[in-house]
């Protein structure tokens, strides 16, 4: 099969044989950061912007390596940092950006559909970091690959996400990316943080921790995203942590070999308890290094697939 897309927007737009590409293509890509030398031509004279609106450690972080690992140039702006302090709208910074010959843009921003928008208009492909609460596919991409490593195959697999579903777009992307592969999502969360109408992304909801981790395989915690909530939507942190944060009494109600995934930035003490975050049975620091890995996956895809390419 060949990869034939420009952008990755989306994990909703990809198909079941995009995604088991994209997670082959990443476990490939493995190996390079395990080398004396992590580094391999396969992108040498390629241009890669990271086109950050938004904070990020993780992502942005893990696309610079993952450009330069493939050996592509790198280059890193800001919002606060550009000319669109000065009101230089998006759509003519990414022209700009693309007339100095950027071939592949990776954007984060706080408006759900701004890459979208982008690809539409450009000739560079567009590989969405994060937008709004819409999508964040290579987060998903990771995590997806981080569940396939310890359980084998997706089909089947009970999928539980915990939190504040509302300003997700990890949740969003995860339902789409587990739901496709087979697996069954169930989120779970406060009513005040469930929007209406999320099961017809293709999951189940439940207002019930307990009842949605018992018979789980995979028990992911979110944060509370603060910045994007208009008040906050439980009294208080203490008390959401008694009800919906996931801690060794709670982890005990939920099965022996249940996987604890989190996206990070982790709140240690909320939405999961500092014993927990950091106990053998979390993988939240084998996403983080599988990141990397979906990142080179992607960055190599979108500019060929393979065609011509070098990776050893
Ligand atoms: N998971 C994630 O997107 O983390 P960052 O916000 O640090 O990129």
């Amino acid at each position: 099969m060949q990869f034939t897309r420009k952008d990755i927007l989306d994990t909703a737009s990809l198909s079941a044989e995009e995604i088991i590409m994209i997670l082959d293509t990443a476990e490939g890509m493995k190996g390079i950061s395990q080398r004396a030398v992590k580094k391999v031509p396969t992108l040498r004279g390629q241009t890669v912007v990271l086109f950050f609106y938004e904070p990020s450690t993780r992502t942005r972080t893990s696309f610079d390596i993952a450009a330069k690992r493939l050996s592509a140039d790198s280059i890193s702006i800001s919002a606060s940092a550009s000319s669109l302090v000065k009101g230089e709208s998006l759509i003519d910074t990414a022209r700009n950006l693309e007339a100095m010959n950027a071939d592949i843009i990776v954007m984060r921003h706080s408006s759900s559909g701004a890459p979208h928008l982008l690809a539409s208009r450009l000739k560079a492909s567009v590989i969405n970091a994060g937008d709004g609460t819409h999508a964040h596919p290579s987060q998903a991409l990771l995590d997806m690959m981080t569940v396939r490593q310890k359980k084998g195959s997706f089909e089947g697999l009970r999928i539980a996400i915990i939190g504040d579903i509302s300003h997700s777009r990890v949740a969003r992307s995860n339902i789409a990316g587990f739901g496709k592969m087979g697996a069954h999502v169930t989120v779970a969360g406060p009513p005040t943080m469930i929007p209406k109408g999320i099961e017809s992304l293709g999951c189940r909801v439940s207002h019930h921790m307990d009842g949605a981790i018992e018979d789980a395989d995979v028990i992911m915690m979110l944060r509370i995203q603060k910045e994007r909530q208009k008040g906050f939507l439980f009294p208080t942190e203490r008390e959401y942590a008694s009800v919906y944060g996931l801690n060794r009494k709670r982890l005990k109600k939920a099965k022996k070999d249940a996987l604890i995934l989190h996206p990070g930035p982790i709140n240690r003490g909320v939405e999961i308890s500092p014993d927990v975050a950091d106990s053998p049975r979390s993988l939240i620091l084998d996403q983080v290094n599988n990141g990397v890995a979906v990142r080179m996956a992607l960055l190599y895809l979108v500019t060929g697939g393979g065609q011509n390419a070098d990776t050893d």
